[in-house]
């Protein structure tokens, strides 16, 4: 089963993706941090083709065999990720890469283009939702930062790259199911979703 998970930044992708993972037995694949690898090892001075990322099972990104998981979700990588997120040498590696992972065992997969580009023909496909207001609370509230205004400016000049890029652009697939996750609790949301995938799976079995 393979199930893609899209939205903005801060949209809760990683909460309800990781949820969904463990109570379906999935493997979870953050294809953001593939992104911010990358962004980092370009600013290490690494060209892509001297580049090797793994993501374990245990959610570890190796960037050239060494753990840089606890680097990688800094203010300047969520900026510095999506500028690389617009190359198209950058994309065509990683989506690539992205398949691969996803063609050997279940997996829930979070990103942008996951419904889309990355597994179009995906079981479920989710797309979450959430005013930037709210989105800046939540990043705010996660990394301990108190300068709400410039997290809104953060979070909108990335939407804003990450949706008008020519390749990939942020966008949910026809096929989507959208959760607006404003008026919802984090557990009404993970609720919402294993309901989708439930119904997924229920239509598999009984084929209706
Ligand atoms: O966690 P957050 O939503 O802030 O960002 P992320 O998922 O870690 O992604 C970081 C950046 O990588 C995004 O702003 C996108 O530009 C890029 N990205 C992408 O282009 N395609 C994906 N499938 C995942 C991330």
């Amino acid at each position: 089963m393979r199930i893609a998970i899209d939205g903005p930044a801060a949209s809760g992708k990683t909460s309800v993706g990781r949820t969904l993972a463990q109570q379906f037995g999935c493997r979870f694949i953050e294809t953001g941090n593939m992104y911010r690898a990358v962004a980092l090892a370009m600013a290490r001075g690494l060209p892509l083709d001297a580049m090797t990322i793994d993501i374990t099972e245990d959610e570890r990104l190796l960037l050239n065999g060494e753990d840089v998981t606890g680097l990688l979700h800094t203010p300047e990588l969520d900026q510095r990720s999506s500028e690389v997120a617009t190359r198209p040498d950058v994309r065509t590696r990683l989506v690539a890469l992205q398949r691969e992972m996803a063609g050997r065992r279940d997996v829930v997969m979070e990103g942008r283009d996951i419904g889309t580009v990355v597994l179009p023909d995906a079981d479920v496909k989710i797309f979450l939702r959430a005013s930037s207001d709210i989105r800046a609370r939540r990043r705010a509230g996660e990394r301990g930062d108190h300068d709400l205004a410039g997290t809104i400016e953060q979070l909108r000049s990335r939407d804003e790259r990450d949706s008008t890029r020519a390749i990939a652009p942020l966008n949910p697939a026809s096929d989507a199911t959208i959760i607006d996750t404003d008026q919802k609790t984090l557990a009404e949301v993970i609720s919402a979703a294993a309901d989708l995938v439930k119904e997924h799976l229920n239509e598999r079995w009984h084929g209706v």
